[in-house]
């Protein structure tokens, strides 16, 4: 995973880069040309005027923003996030039977002066309610990578429309951990350090009115001490950028925030503020020596909210492309950092262009795609084989029984027929001894009866039998 200060040193290089390109004597094509002069204007010329241009170009624009909570059910984010952006997102309270974790998205347009800020809040919803937390933070990972895949799908459409495309990729994480006092859970720590290379996280300690003063500064070193142990990067306030550094660096010093959150107005002194009444005093959400929410406030929304977006995109974002990307067979140098060249190219090493590794990879994946049409062909060709092998075998022991059984059949044919033979000797010796008794006892002969065992004979054979 990437620290935060190599992910600022990476920023730094990028800078320095691109400075050291735009003074480079040397231009795209290779070819030497002189160096830069400085000379001076004899008078305005109004490119002065072009920090103006980008602010009027940003406030035609608008803002974006993106905020995901991620806290258990009824820790206070609803009513954080209302007292943050002073309005009521109205939102509903999520029961503590939800079988998983899920993520829910509301976009709020809002308007402070001219300036319009595109509002996205992500809450987790059922977060920390299951009796296995083992895959709590799964949804959150995914939800996260599917706003980068969106975004970088829509970077590679040829036809692009970044200009005017929602950017839903998260900015900022506020964990809201639980005010007990004594150290972080298991699945704070699991998420947060899964999460930590993908989103600008900021610790803060919810429901602070819940805690007393001394368990709170014991509280907030032993959270810092064990983020720290766990090797946990929670996003630190630039102090790169002289105007804020002095401020970034002293409320870096404050994390995690402790905050109350309330929209109840109450009456204090000549005042109205928000505050929590309790019976024994009245808590003010905007009082900076009762709880740190004024101090998130400025940090999140008035000092750094630019930072977080660019650190989203220039580091995490930045990220998430190059693993991408890297998965896709994309490369910009090869071991031991040196260029890479195609794989069967034998010429001198040189840098692989964009499109030759696409063409490269492009040619891998249509040499495997034959070679497996080659396997897949070779065994049905086989499989083929085999069942015509074994209806060859089932045919050779149908033959075979049925040769038997026709030499049974024929041999007890003629069994039948030496029966029969026997049998019709039988009935003309017995025909020809009752035709002499007759004769013997002075009755006439009875009708030819060889001639009606002829015509029995002659009926069996027609097939009337
Ligand atoms: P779900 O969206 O349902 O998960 O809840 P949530 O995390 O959005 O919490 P919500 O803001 O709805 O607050 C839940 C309860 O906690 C409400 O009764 C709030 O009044 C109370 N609450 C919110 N913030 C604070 C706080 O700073 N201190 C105390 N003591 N109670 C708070
Ligand atoms: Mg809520």
């Amino acid at each position: 995973m990437a620290s935060s200060d190599e992910a600022r040193q990476l920023r730094y290089q990028t800078d320095a880069e691109m400075r050291a390109s735009s003074n480079s004597p040397v231009d795209n094509q290779g070819a030497k040309r002189p160096n830069c002069r400085a000379l001076s204007l004899a008078g305005h010329v109004g490119f002065d005027s072009s920090p103006d241009q980008l602010v009027n170009k940003s406030i035609h624009q608008g803002f974006c923003f993106n905020i995901l909570c991620i806290g258990e059910t009824g820790i206070g984010k609803s009513t954080l996030m209302n007292s943050l952006f002073n309005t009521s997102f109205d939102e509903h309270m999520s029961t503590h039977f939800q079988p998983n974790v899920r993520l829910k998205a509301e976009t709020y347009e809002l308007q402070e002066s001219n300036v319009r800020l595109k509002l996205t809040v992500v809450n987790t919803v059922g977060f920390g309610d299951q009796i296995n937390k083992d895959d709590s933070y799964q949804p959150i990972v995914d939800y996260i990578d599917a706003q980068f895949e969106a975004y970088l799908q829509e970077e590679l459409k040829i036809k692009r429309s970044l200009y005017n495309y929602h950017d839903t990729r998260i900015h900022v994480c506020l964990y809201f951990i639980s005010p007990t006092g004594h150290s972080l859970k298991t699945l704070d720590l699991l998420t947060m350090k899964i999460l930590d290379s993908k989103v600008n996280i900021i610790p803060i300690i919810a429901k602070a009115d819940t805690i007393s003063k001394s368990e709170l500064q014991r509280f907030k070193t032993k959270i810092m001490s064990e983020l720290v142990s766990n090797g946990v990067q929670i996003y630190q306030f630039p102090t790169d950028d002289e105007s804020v550094a002095k401020i970034n660096a002293t409320m870096n010093g404050y994390l995690p925030f402790a905050v109350v959150g309330s929209m109840e107005e109450v009456k204090v002194g000549n005042k109205t503020v928000k505050a929590r009444q309790y019976p024994w005093g009245i808590v003010q959400v905007e009082n900076e020596h009762h709880c740190d929410f004024v101090k998130l406030r400025e940090m999140l929304i008035c000092t750094n909210m630019e930072d977080l977006r660019e650190q989203t995109h220039m580091r995490h974002y930045e990220l998430y492309r190059r693993c991408k990307l890297e998965q896709m067979g994309f490369r910009d140098t090869g071991p031991e950092n040196k260029p890479v060249r195609m794989p069967d190219s034998k010429k001198t090493p040189r840098r692989e262009s964009l499109q030759e590794t696409y063409e490269a990879k492009r040619h891998e994946f249509l040499g495997e795609l034959q070679q497996r049409e080659e396997e897949m062909r070779q065994m049905f060709v086989q499989r083929v084989k085999e069942k015509e092998a074994l209806l060859k075998e089932a045919e050779r022991e149908l033959q075979v029984k049925f040769e038997h059984l026709k030499r049974l059949h024929q041999e007890e044919r003629i069994r039948v027929e030496e029966k029969k033979k026997i049998l019709e000797d039988e009935i003309m010796a017995f025909n020809k001894r009752k035709a002499a008794s007759d004769i013997l006892q002075g009755r006439p002969l009875p009708a030819t009866p060889t001639v009606a065992l002829k015509k029995d004979k002659d009926r069996k054979n027609s097939g009337f039998m």
